[in-house]
């Protein structure tokens, strides 16, 4: 396809993406696809979460929205039974966690292996878990950011496809860090996923595999608050 041909919606990979609140990485993706740096088509949004913020958003721009409430399922694998069938409906090519707060069982992460990833608070491996931000103020790191990675069944562990990294600021407040990785997730997801879709990266043999043989196997690409995209930097 040359640059100044449209792409027809219909063949564009389909995405489907997450939540359970606010939404604010999902907006970012949006964005991303209506502006045409992601090349591709959300054509799901599922929450686990009647109130989530991000259904909201969801509706605004035009796309089919579900909400699954956890609470009515037996267990765990019975949610994820339902959860799978849920995203199938839509045929995804891809799936996203978008601030998504449940755990996956390995069950459902196999049957999407790949196809799904998530974005964490923070430079894995360190901090996997909650109150990552707290928890990086507290060991007084001097940096701190978010991780795209493809999904596995152990939580939070899966590849990294990209980290955005930040100094933390002296004195620097809770609230004040937090907002600033959110500003840094809001590039680096909708980055994560052009590559993913266009195929520039690709899960294979559990590690993270670029397209470009100069881009080092197994390594995320880093994008800093205050510059531009440097390549395994
Ligand atoms: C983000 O901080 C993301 O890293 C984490 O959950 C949060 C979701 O925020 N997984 P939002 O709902 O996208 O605003």
């Amino acid at each position: 396809m040359t640059p100044t041909e449209t792409p027809n919606p219909s063949q564009l990979p389909r995405i489907s993406v997450l939540i359970s609140g606010n939404g604010s990485n999902l907006q970012a993706l949006i964005d991303g696809c209506a502006a045409g740096r992601i090349p591709a088509r959300i054509v799901q949004v599922i929450s686990n979460r009647a109130d989530a913020h991000g259904l909201t958003r969801a509706r605004q721009a035009g796309i089919t929205t579900a909400f699954i409430d956890h609470r009515l399922f037996a267990d765990r694998a019975a949610f994820d039974a339902a959860l799978a069938n849920k995203i199938q409906e839509a045929s995804p090519d891809f799936v996203t966690l978008a601030g998504f707060m449940r755990i996956l069982t390995p069950a459902l992460v196999q049957q999407f292996l790949g196809k799904l990833i998530n974005i964490h608070p923070s430079l894995l491996p360190k901090y996997p878990g909650l109150n990552t931000h707290a928890r990086a103020l507290e060991a007084a790191d001097t940096r701190h950011g978010a991780t795209v990675h493809f999904v596995t069944p152990t939580v939070d562990a899966g590849p990294a496809i990209v980290q955005g990294i930040l100094n933390i600021q002296p004195g620097e407040t809770l609230d004040h860090l937090k907002s600033r990785v959110h500003a840094l997730e809001h590039r680096i997801y909708p980055q994560a996923l052009a590559w993913l879709v266009t195929g520039a990266v690709r899960y294979a043999d559990g590690q993270t595999t670029w397209q470009d043989p100069a881009l080092t196997r197994n390594r995320p690409q880093i994008i800093r608050e205050d510059a531009p995209l440097a390549l395994n930097d």
